[in-house]
Protein backbone atom coordinates (compact mmCIF):
# COMPACT_ATOMS: atom_id res chain seq x y z
CA UNK A 1 0.00 0.00 0.00
CA UNK A 2 1.19 3.38 -1.16
CA UNK A 3 2.15 5.80 1.80
CA UNK A 4 -0.03 9.25 0.99
CA UNK A 5 -0.31 11.63 3.93
CA UNK A 6 -3.86 13.22 3.32
CA UNK A 7 -3.64 16.69 1.82
CA UNK A 8 -4.97 18.78 5.42
CA UNK A 9 -3.63 21.45 7.49
CA UNK A 10 -2.62 19.27 10.14
CA UNK A 11 -0.22 17.51 7.62
CA UNK A 12 1.24 20.82 6.16
CA UNK A 13 3.87 23.06 6.45
CA UNK A 14 5.38 22.46 9.87
CA UNK A 15 2.68 19.72 10.20
CA UNK A 16 4.19 17.30 7.78
CA UNK A 17 4.90 14.30 10.05
CA UNK A 18 8.54 13.92 10.14
CA UNK A 19 8.39 9.83 10.63
CA UNK A 20 12.19 9.93 11.20
CA UNK A 21 14.24 8.92 14.70
CA UNK A 22 17.22 10.83 14.95
CA UNK A 23 20.74 10.43 16.83
CA UNK A 24 22.63 14.34 17.32
CA UNK A 25 25.79 13.91 19.42
CA UNK A 26 26.68 17.77 20.39
CA UNK A 27 24.16 19.94 18.96
CA UNK A 28 26.01 23.37 17.31
CA UNK A 29 25.94 26.54 19.55
CA UNK A 30 24.42 28.79 17.52
CA UNK A 31 24.10 31.91 20.24
CA UNK A 32 25.26 32.86 23.31
CA UNK A 33 26.63 31.23 26.33
CA UNK A 34 24.94 28.03 28.06
CA UNK A 35 24.31 28.34 31.62
CA UNK A 36 26.95 26.65 34.28
CA UNK A 37 26.04 23.46 35.68
CA UNK A 38 22.91 22.99 34.11
CA UNK A 39 23.42 18.84 33.72
CA UNK A 40 20.76 16.48 33.19
CA UNK A 41 17.91 15.24 30.81
CA UNK A 42 15.06 17.43 29.57
CA UNK A 43 12.62 14.37 28.24
CA UNK A 44 9.36 15.63 25.56
CA UNK A 45 6.91 13.90 24.10
CA UNK A 46 4.76 14.27 20.92
CA UNK A 47 2.43 12.91 18.39
CA UNK A 48 3.98 11.98 14.84
CA UNK A 49 2.23 9.84 12.89
CA UNK A 50 3.69 6.22 11.88
CA UNK A 51 1.73 5.71 8.70
CA UNK A 52 -1.63 7.58 7.56
CA UNK A 53 -4.99 7.66 9.62
CA UNK A 54 -7.65 5.54 8.28
CA UNK A 55 -9.75 8.41 8.31
CA UNK A 56 -8.66 12.21 6.89
CA UNK A 57 -10.46 13.83 9.20
CA UNK A 58 -7.23 13.62 11.59
CA UNK A 59 -7.14 15.41 14.40
CA UNK A 60 -3.47 16.91 16.17
CA UNK A 61 -4.16 15.20 19.48
CA UNK A 62 -4.17 11.75 18.09
CA UNK A 63 -0.96 10.37 16.30
CA UNK A 64 2.01 7.50 17.89
CA UNK A 65 4.07 8.72 20.49
CA UNK A 66 7.94 9.97 19.90
CA UNK A 67 9.97 10.29 22.79
CA UNK A 68 12.89 13.30 22.49
CA UNK A 69 15.29 13.74 24.57
CA UNK A 70 17.76 16.62 25.41
CA UNK A 71 21.34 15.61 27.07
CA UNK A 72 23.19 18.60 29.01
CA UNK A 73 26.40 17.04 29.63
CA UNK A 74 30.06 17.69 29.90
CA UNK A 75 29.35 21.54 28.28
CA UNK A 76 27.23 20.05 25.45
CA UNK A 77 23.80 19.07 24.64
CA UNK A 78 22.83 16.00 22.54
CA UNK A 79 19.56 15.02 20.77
CA UNK A 80 17.86 11.92 20.78
CA UNK A 81 14.55 10.72 19.57
CA UNK A 82 12.34 7.61 19.48
CA UNK A 83 9.12 6.26 18.85
CA UNK A 84 7.26 4.66 21.57
CA UNK A 85 7.01 0.87 20.69
CA UNK A 86 3.66 0.20 22.36
CA UNK A 87 1.25 -2.42 21.25
CA UNK A 88 -0.50 0.04 18.70
CA UNK A 89 2.86 0.71 17.00
CA UNK A 90 4.25 -2.63 16.81
CA UNK A 91 0.70 -4.32 15.73
CA UNK A 92 1.11 -1.17 12.65
CA UNK A 93 5.04 -1.80 12.06
CA UNK A 94 4.16 -5.21 11.33
CA UNK A 95 0.75 -4.50 9.73
CA UNK A 96 3.01 -1.89 7.40
CA UNK A 97 -0.41 0.85 7.97
CA UNK A 98 -2.73 2.48 10.18
CA UNK A 99 -4.83 0.04 12.59
CA UNK A 100 -6.62 2.45 14.16
CA UNK A 101 -9.76 4.66 13.05
CA UNK A 102 -11.04 7.57 14.45
CA UNK A 103 -9.56 9.25 17.90
CA UNK A 104 -10.20 6.72 20.68
CA UNK A 105 -13.32 4.88 18.95
CA UNK A 106 -13.01 1.53 18.91
CA UNK A 107 -15.34 1.16 16.87
CA UNK A 108 -13.80 2.73 13.88
CA UNK A 109 -10.41 0.08 13.94
CA UNK A 110 -9.33 -2.29 11.60
CA UNK A 111 -10.51 -5.86 12.37
CA UNK A 112 -6.59 -6.37 13.15
CA UNK A 113 -6.91 -4.06 16.06
CA UNK A 114 -9.21 -5.85 17.92
CA UNK A 115 -7.37 -7.30 20.50
CA UNK A 116 -4.58 -4.27 20.37
CA UNK A 117 -4.61 -1.43 22.87
CA UNK A 118 -5.51 1.84 21.02
CA UNK A 119 -3.13 3.77 23.25
CA UNK A 120 -0.42 6.19 21.32
CA UNK A 121 1.58 7.08 24.22
CA UNK A 122 2.16 10.69 22.54
CA UNK A 123 1.51 13.16 25.88
CA UNK A 124 4.13 13.64 28.40
CA UNK A 125 6.63 11.75 30.34
CA UNK A 126 7.61 11.48 34.16
CA UNK A 127 10.08 10.77 36.67
CA UNK A 128 9.38 9.18 40.00
CA UNK A 129 10.80 6.34 42.08
CA UNK A 130 13.71 6.19 39.65
CA UNK A 131 11.31 5.43 36.47
CA UNK A 132 10.95 7.12 33.69
CA UNK A 133 7.72 6.23 31.99
CA UNK A 134 5.98 7.55 28.73
CA UNK A 135 2.09 8.44 29.53
CA UNK A 136 -1.51 8.83 27.49
CA UNK A 137 -4.67 9.69 29.70
CA UNK A 138 -6.25 6.42 27.85
CA UNK A 139 -3.38 4.02 28.19
CA UNK A 140 -0.94 2.55 31.30
CA UNK A 141 2.22 4.21 31.28
CA UNK A 142 5.51 2.30 29.94
CA UNK A 143 8.73 2.47 30.93
CA UNK A 144 11.31 4.16 28.43
CA UNK A 145 15.03 3.65 29.15
CA UNK A 146 16.44 6.72 30.06
CA UNK A 147 19.51 6.64 27.86
CA UNK A 148 18.27 4.70 24.75
CA UNK A 149 14.74 5.96 25.32
CA UNK A 150 14.17 2.11 24.21
CA UNK A 151 10.07 1.00 24.78
CA UNK A 152 9.91 -1.09 28.18
CA UNK A 153 6.97 -2.80 30.15
CA UNK A 154 3.47 -0.85 30.31
CA UNK A 155 3.24 -0.93 33.98
CA UNK A 156 0.34 -1.11 36.45
CA UNK A 157 2.92 -0.05 39.56
CA UNK A 158 3.08 -3.95 40.21
CA UNK A 159 -0.46 -4.28 40.68
CA UNK A 160 -1.11 -1.14 42.15
CA UNK A 161 -3.07 0.04 39.61
CA UNK A 162 -6.13 -1.42 38.55
CA UNK A 163 -7.93 1.48 36.62
CA UNK A 164 -7.57 0.80 32.86
CA UNK A 165 -5.55 4.41 32.34
CA UNK A 166 -4.07 6.78 34.32
CA UNK A 167 -3.56 10.32 33.18
CA UNK A 168 -0.90 12.23 31.50
CA UNK A 169 -0.99 14.91 33.56
CA UNK A 170 0.59 13.92 36.97
CA UNK A 171 1.75 15.67 40.10
CA UNK A 172 5.16 15.46 41.93
CA UNK A 173 5.18 17.04 45.05
CA UNK A 174 8.86 17.60 45.21
CA UNK A 175 8.99 18.11 48.64
CA UNK A 176 7.00 14.91 50.09
CA UNK A 177 8.09 13.14 47.21
CA UNK A 178 5.09 11.86 46.47
CA UNK A 179 3.29 11.28 43.01
CA UNK A 180 -0.48 12.03 43.17
CA UNK A 181 -2.23 11.00 39.79
CA UNK A 182 -5.29 9.81 38.73
CA UNK A 183 -7.47 7.92 36.22
CA UNK A 184 -10.62 9.05 34.18
CA UNK A 185 -13.56 6.64 32.71
CA UNK A 186 -11.10 4.34 34.83
CA UNK A 187 -13.41 1.24 34.42
CA UNK A 188 -13.04 1.42 30.37
CA UNK A 189 -14.96 3.91 27.65
CA UNK A 190 -17.91 5.37 29.07
CA UNK A 191 -17.51 4.72 32.64
CA UNK A 192 -17.87 7.36 35.33
CA UNK A 193 -15.37 5.64 37.86
CA UNK A 194 -12.56 8.39 38.75
CA UNK A 195 -9.79 7.18 40.61
CA UNK A 196 -6.54 8.46 42.67
CA UNK A 197 -3.58 7.15 43.44
CA UNK A 198 -0.97 8.25 45.53
CA UNK A 199 2.45 6.71 45.78
CA UNK A 200 5.10 7.18 48.29
CA UNK A 201 9.34 7.99 46.84
CA UNK A 202 9.85 4.53 46.48
CA UNK A 203 6.85 3.73 44.14
CA UNK A 204 4.46 2.09 46.82
CA UNK A 205 0.92 3.22 46.59
CA UNK A 206 0.28 4.83 50.43
CA UNK A 207 -3.62 6.08 49.08
CA UNK A 208 -6.02 5.47 46.70
CA UNK A 209 -9.77 6.70 46.22
CA UNK A 210 -12.80 6.06 43.58
CA UNK A 211 -15.42 8.15 42.79
CA UNK A 212 -18.20 8.72 40.49
CA UNK A 213 -17.83 11.74 38.32
CA UNK A 214 -20.87 13.96 37.06
CA UNK A 215 -20.86 12.27 33.71
CA UNK A 216 -18.51 10.12 31.83
CA UNK A 217 -15.95 13.03 30.43
CA UNK A 218 -12.52 14.01 30.02
CA UNK A 219 -10.12 14.91 32.76
CA UNK A 220 -7.27 16.22 31.34
CA UNK A 221 -5.55 17.89 34.10
CA UNK A 222 -6.27 18.30 37.99
CA UNK A 223 -4.81 20.19 40.95
CA UNK A 224 -3.01 19.11 43.91
CA UNK A 225 -2.95 21.34 46.99
CA UNK A 226 -0.63 20.53 49.95
CA UNK A 227 -4.38 20.05 51.81
CA UNK A 228 -6.34 18.98 48.77
CA UNK A 229 -7.47 17.56 45.51
CA UNK A 230 -9.24 19.73 43.05
CA UNK A 231 -10.83 17.92 39.86
CA UNK A 232 -12.65 19.88 37.24
CA UNK A 233 -15.23 18.75 34.90
CA UNK A 234 -15.76 20.34 31.87
CA UNK A 235 -18.73 19.38 29.36
CA UNK A 236 -16.59 17.24 26.70
CA UNK A 237 -18.44 13.89 27.57
CA UNK A 238 -18.60 10.42 25.67
CA UNK A 239 -21.93 8.42 24.75
CA UNK A 240 -20.59 5.32 24.21
CA UNK A 241 -24.18 4.80 21.51
CA UNK A 242 -22.56 7.97 19.66
CA UNK A 243 -19.26 5.88 19.37
CA UNK A 244 -20.67 3.02 17.83
CA UNK A 245 -22.34 4.92 15.01
CA UNK A 246 -18.77 6.15 14.09
CA UNK A 247 -18.97 9.88 16.10
CA UNK A 248 -16.40 11.56 17.84
CA UNK A 249 -14.99 10.28 21.14
CA UNK A 250 -16.09 13.41 23.01
CA UNK A 251 -19.21 15.70 22.23
CA UNK A 252 -19.52 19.46 23.70
CA UNK A 253 -22.20 20.28 25.81
CA UNK A 254 -22.97 23.61 25.65
CA UNK A 255 -26.10 23.54 27.94
CA UNK A 256 -24.32 22.19 30.90
CA UNK A 257 -22.50 23.96 34.17
CA UNK A 258 -19.01 22.83 34.88
CA UNK A 259 -18.42 20.91 37.87
CA UNK A 260 -15.51 20.80 40.44
CA UNK A 261 -14.72 18.07 42.97
CA UNK A 262 -12.94 19.43 46.03
CA UNK A 263 -11.16 16.56 48.59
CA UNK A 264 -8.74 16.19 50.92
CA UNK A 265 -5.33 14.92 49.80
CA UNK A 266 -5.84 11.98 51.92
CA UNK A 267 -9.79 12.04 51.30
CA UNK A 268 -12.44 9.47 50.87
CA UNK A 269 -15.73 9.47 48.28
CA UNK A 270 -17.92 10.72 51.07
CA UNK A 271 -15.23 13.88 51.56
CA UNK A 272 -15.76 15.09 47.88
CA UNK A 273 -17.51 18.10 48.10
CA UNK A 274 -18.83 19.93 44.84
CA UNK A 275 -19.11 23.36 43.47
CA UNK A 276 -20.55 24.27 39.96
CA UNK A 277 -19.74 27.33 37.74
CA UNK A 278 -20.84 28.48 34.32
CA UNK A 279 -20.56 26.70 31.18
CA UNK A 280 -16.48 26.44 30.03
CA UNK A 281 -14.15 23.99 30.09
CA UNK A 282 -9.96 23.76 29.97
CA UNK A 283 -7.52 21.34 29.23
CA UNK A 284 -4.47 22.38 31.49
CA UNK A 285 -3.52 23.76 34.67
CA UNK A 286 -1.17 26.36 36.14
CA UNK A 287 -1.04 25.36 39.77
CA UNK A 288 -3.04 25.07 42.83
CA UNK A 289 -3.19 26.45 46.08
CA UNK A 290 -5.12 25.91 49.73
CA UNK A 291 -5.69 29.34 51.51
CA UNK A 292 -7.94 28.49 54.74
CA UNK A 293 -10.87 27.26 53.59
CA UNK A 294 -10.69 28.06 50.41
CA UNK A 295 -9.49 26.09 47.36
CA UNK A 296 -7.60 27.87 44.40
CA UNK A 297 -7.52 25.94 40.98
CA UNK A 298 -5.93 28.60 38.46
CA UNK A 299 -6.60 27.06 35.25
CA UNK A 300 -6.07 28.06 31.15
CA UNK A 301 -10.26 28.14 30.88
CA UNK A 302 -11.92 28.96 27.59
CA UNK A 303 -15.20 30.56 27.40
CA UNK A 304 -16.69 27.88 25.29
CA UNK A 305 -15.27 24.61 23.45
CA UNK A 306 -11.82 24.53 24.09
CA UNK A 307 -11.23 20.93 21.27
CA UNK A 308 -13.71 22.93 18.65
CA UNK A 309 -12.87 19.58 17.02
CA UNK A 310 -15.35 17.69 19.00
CA UNK A 311 -18.77 18.66 17.77
CA UNK A 312 -21.99 18.54 19.76
CA UNK A 313 -24.23 15.56 19.80
CA UNK A 314 -26.58 17.44 17.07
CA UNK A 315 -23.36 18.13 15.00
CA UNK A 316 -22.92 22.00 15.37
CA UNK A 317 -19.12 23.40 15.93
CA UNK A 318 -19.06 26.01 18.98
CA UNK A 319 -16.90 28.09 18.66
CA UNK A 320 -14.71 29.65 22.12
CA UNK A 321 -13.05 32.99 23.23
CA UNK A 322 -8.89 33.41 23.60
CA UNK A 323 -7.97 31.10 26.39
CA UNK A 324 -7.37 33.00 29.31
CA UNK A 325 -5.58 32.12 32.56
CA UNK A 326 -8.14 32.06 35.43
CA UNK A 327 -8.66 31.55 38.69
CA UNK A 328 -11.50 28.77 40.08
CA UNK A 329 -11.58 29.46 43.99
CA UNK A 330 -13.80 26.97 46.00
CA UNK A 331 -14.81 28.24 49.33
CA UNK A 332 -15.25 24.56 51.62
CA UNK A 333 -16.69 26.91 54.21
CA UNK A 334 -19.77 27.35 52.34
CA UNK A 335 -21.23 23.82 51.59
CA UNK A 336 -21.92 22.33 48.21
CA UNK A 337 -21.66 25.58 45.84
CA UNK A 338 -20.44 27.61 42.89
CA UNK A 339 -16.97 28.65 42.55
CA UNK A 340 -16.02 31.81 41.57
CA UNK A 341 -14.01 33.13 39.47
CA UNK A 342 -11.30 35.65 38.38
CA UNK A 343 -8.94 36.49 35.38
CA UNK A 344 -5.15 36.18 36.15
CA UNK A 345 -4.43 37.82 32.73
CA UNK A 346 -5.42 39.53 30.22
CA UNK A 347 -3.05 37.81 27.48
CA UNK A 348 -4.54 34.68 26.24
CA UNK A 349 -2.10 32.03 26.39
CA UNK A 350 -1.68 27.86 26.64
CA UNK A 351 0.99 25.33 28.04
CA UNK A 352 0.96 26.89 31.27
CA UNK A 353 4.12 25.65 33.67
CA UNK A 354 5.51 27.00 36.83
CA UNK A 355 8.56 26.50 39.05
CA UNK A 356 7.51 22.53 40.00
CA UNK A 357 8.84 23.28 43.76
CA UNK A 358 5.94 25.24 44.07
CA UNK A 359 3.10 22.96 43.01
CA UNK A 360 0.36 23.05 45.54
CA UNK A 361 1.65 26.29 47.50
CA UNK A 362 1.30 30.14 46.92
CA UNK A 363 3.14 30.97 44.00
CA UNK A 364 3.92 33.95 41.76
CA UNK A 365 4.88 32.78 38.61
CA UNK A 366 3.76 30.85 35.33
CA UNK A 367 5.78 30.23 32.12
CA UNK A 368 3.01 29.92 28.71
CA UNK A 369 2.95 30.02 25.24
CA UNK A 370 1.48 33.02 24.13
CA UNK A 371 0.75 35.13 21.02
CA UNK A 372 0.28 32.53 18.83
CA UNK A 373 -0.71 34.12 15.64
CA UNK A 374 -2.48 33.66 11.92
CA UNK A 375 0.61 32.98 10.48
CA UNK A 376 1.55 30.00 12.97
CA UNK A 377 4.21 32.16 14.95
CA UNK A 378 3.93 32.74 18.29
CA UNK A 379 6.37 32.69 21.23
CA UNK A 380 6.84 32.50 25.32
CA UNK A 381 5.88 34.67 27.97
CA UNK A 382 6.01 34.55 31.94
CA UNK A 383 3.30 35.74 33.93
CA UNK A 384 2.92 36.90 37.37
CA UNK A 385 -0.27 35.72 38.62
CA UNK A 386 -0.26 38.26 41.54
CA UNK A 387 -0.64 41.20 38.77
CA UNK A 388 -1.13 39.52 35.88
CA UNK A 389 1.73 41.30 34.51
CA UNK A 390 3.74 39.60 31.33
CA UNK A 391 7.40 39.39 30.63
CA UNK A 392 7.17 38.72 26.85
CA UNK A 393 9.73 37.18 24.44
CA UNK A 394 8.79 39.67 21.04
CA UNK A 395 11.22 37.86 18.64
CA UNK A 396 8.73 38.86 15.49
CA UNK A 397 10.34 36.22 13.37
CA UNK A 398 8.41 33.50 11.91
CA UNK A 399 9.28 31.47 14.73
CA UNK A 400 6.75 28.87 17.02
CA UNK A 401 7.39 27.54 20.21
CA UNK A 402 6.71 24.45 22.37
CA UNK A 403 5.77 24.28 25.55
CA UNK A 404 7.98 26.32 28.18
CA UNK A 405 9.73 24.41 31.14
CA UNK A 406 11.52 26.31 34.40
CA UNK A 407 14.54 24.98 36.16
CA UNK A 408 15.75 26.39 38.81
CA UNK A 409 19.13 27.90 39.10
CA UNK A 410 19.84 25.81 42.17
CA UNK A 411 18.19 23.55 44.55
CA UNK A 412 18.05 26.41 47.03
CA UNK A 413 16.90 29.47 44.42
CA UNK A 414 13.88 31.63 45.25
CA UNK A 415 10.88 30.86 42.92
CA UNK A 416 11.41 31.71 39.61
CA UNK A 417 15.26 32.51 40.02
CA UNK A 418 16.22 29.69 36.96
CA UNK A 419 16.39 29.18 33.32
CA UNK A 420 13.70 28.20 30.62
CA UNK A 421 14.14 25.55 28.24
CA UNK A 422 12.14 25.98 24.91
CA UNK A 423 12.51 24.37 22.07
CA UNK A 424 11.66 26.95 18.69
CA UNK A 425 10.19 26.08 15.69
CA UNK A 426 12.44 27.83 12.81
CA UNK A 427 9.09 28.13 10.81
CA UNK A 428 11.05 29.90 7.98
CA UNK A 429 14.09 27.38 7.88
CA UNK A 430 12.00 24.14 8.39
CA UNK A 431 14.46 23.11 11.14
CA UNK A 432 13.85 23.42 15.20
CA UNK A 433 16.37 24.94 17.99
CA UNK A 434 16.67 24.73 21.20
CA UNK A 435 16.85 27.69 23.43
CA UNK A 436 17.56 28.50 27.26
CA UNK A 437 16.39 32.11 28.28
CA UNK A 438 16.63 33.18 32.02
CA UNK A 439 13.51 32.89 33.39
CA UNK A 440 13.69 36.70 34.94
CA UNK A 441 13.96 37.97 31.86
CA UNK A 442 12.39 36.68 29.16
CA UNK A 443 11.85 39.81 26.92
CA UNK A 444 15.90 39.82 26.22
CA UNK A 445 15.68 36.33 24.37
CA UNK A 446 17.62 33.35 24.73
CA UNK A 447 21.01 32.87 26.46
CA UNK A 448 21.56 30.51 24.23
CA UNK A 449 20.46 28.77 21.25
CA UNK A 450 21.51 25.58 19.40
CA UNK A 451 20.76 24.21 15.97
CA UNK A 452 18.63 21.12 15.97
CA UNK A 453 19.40 19.61 12.51
CA UNK A 454 15.66 17.86 12.12
CA UNK A 455 12.32 19.43 12.62
CA UNK A 456 10.97 18.47 16.31
CA UNK A 457 6.94 18.57 14.52
CA UNK A 458 5.15 18.35 17.72
CA UNK A 459 5.71 17.91 21.73
CA UNK A 460 3.05 18.62 24.34
CA UNK A 461 5.29 17.86 27.27
CA UNK A 462 8.00 16.14 29.21
CA UNK A 463 9.59 16.70 32.03
CA UNK A 464 13.10 17.11 33.36
CA UNK A 465 15.78 14.84 35.35
CA UNK A 466 18.66 16.55 36.95
CA UNK A 467 22.04 14.77 36.80
CA UNK A 468 21.23 14.64 41.01
CA UNK A 469 17.69 13.39 40.63
CA UNK A 470 18.51 10.40 38.25
CA UNK A 471 21.55 9.47 40.82
CA UNK A 472 19.46 9.36 44.32
CA UNK A 473 16.18 8.98 42.46
CA UNK A 474 14.50 11.19 44.67
CA UNK A 475 13.63 15.38 44.28
CA UNK A 476 15.78 17.71 46.38
CA UNK A 477 14.34 21.03 47.49
CA UNK A 478 14.71 21.16 51.15
CA UNK A 479 12.27 18.19 51.34
CA UNK A 480 9.98 17.37 54.54
FE1 LIG B 1 -1.85 18.31 28.24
Amino acid sequence: MEIRFPDIPLYQGWGQPLRVESTCEGLQLVEGTPPAGLTGDWYRCGPDRQYPSLFADDIFIDGEGMVHQFRFADGQVSYRSRWVRNARFLAQQQAKRSLFGRYRNRYTNAPEAQHVHGGTANTSLMFHAGKLTVLKEDDLPYEIDQDTLATGARTDFGGAVTAVSLSAHPKIDQHRNELITYSFQARGDGSREIAVYIFDAQGHKVHEVWFDAPWSGVVHDFGVTDEHIIIPFFPLITDVAALQRGGSFYEWHDDKAVQVAVLPRRGTAEQVRWFTGPNASAGHMLNAYSQGSVAHLDVVLYDGNCFPFFPTPDGRICASGPPLLTRLSCDLSAGNATYTQRVLCRRPGELPRIDDRYMGKPYSQGYLVMGRGADGSGTVGRVDVRTGEVDLWAHGQAISVHEPHFLPRHAGAAEGDGWLLVILNRLDRGHSELAVFDAQAVASGPVARWHIPVRVRSTFHGCWVSEALRRDGRYNCGGE
